[in-house]
């Protein structure tokens, strides 16, 4: 009887996980690289201009629910920020020692939420800055996962 219940029960839990698996691609949040990316990479803008953070914000997502406070685009080739992985090794903010900072200095913008903007006008101030930055990295996949400026 009970041996009967297991051998319906595997197919049944087999299938739960074989349609789980199929469907979590679809369903996964985007990934810390992905997550980089959409946040802080901006590599072909070369003119920049007192809107660019009000549009950039918003098109790139950072403006839903709520206006996010700070946040830095870098204008560089991907690899010259990937590589910074392997540039000095700093402590992270957090503690953790996978922070690294470039060896050279990155062309990157500042957007910060001005004062008195609430949600739902998110304006931005932009501030285009030339300097070592921090990022943290995931090294086993040679992902970066987050930025910050010293
Ligand atoms: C950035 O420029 C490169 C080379 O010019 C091009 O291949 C790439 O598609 C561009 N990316 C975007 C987002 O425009
Ligand atoms: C600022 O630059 C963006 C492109 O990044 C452009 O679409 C926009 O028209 C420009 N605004 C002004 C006021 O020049
Ligand atoms: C922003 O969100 C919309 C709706 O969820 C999505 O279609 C779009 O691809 C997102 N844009 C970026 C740059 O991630
Ligand atoms: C250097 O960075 C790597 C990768 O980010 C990290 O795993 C390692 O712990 C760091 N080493 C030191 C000595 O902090």
């Amino acid at each position: 009887m009970a041996q009967e219940r297991f051998f319906i029960l595997f197919p049944l839990l087999a299938l739960v996980l074989l349609v789980l698996g199929c469907v979590q691609p679809s369903l996964a949040k985007e990934s810390r690289a992905e997550k980089f990316l959409r946040q802080h990479m901006d590599s072909n803008t070369s003119t920049i201009n007192a809107s660019y953070c009000n549009q950039m914000m918003n098109r790139r997502n950072m403006t839903v629910g709520r206006c996010k406070p700070v946040n830095t685009f870098i204008h560089e080739p991907l690899p010259d920020v990937q590589v910074i992985c392997f540039q000095g090794n700093v402590t992270c903010k957090n503690g953790k020692p996978n922070c690294h900072q470039s060896s050279s200095k990155m062309r990157i913008t500042d957007c910060r939420l001005k004062k008195g903007s609430k949600y739902p006008k998110c304006d931005y101030q932009t501030q285009q800055l030339q300097k070592s930055i921090i990022v943290a990295c995931t090294l086993k996949q040679y992902q970066i996962t987050a930025s910050w400026i010293v």
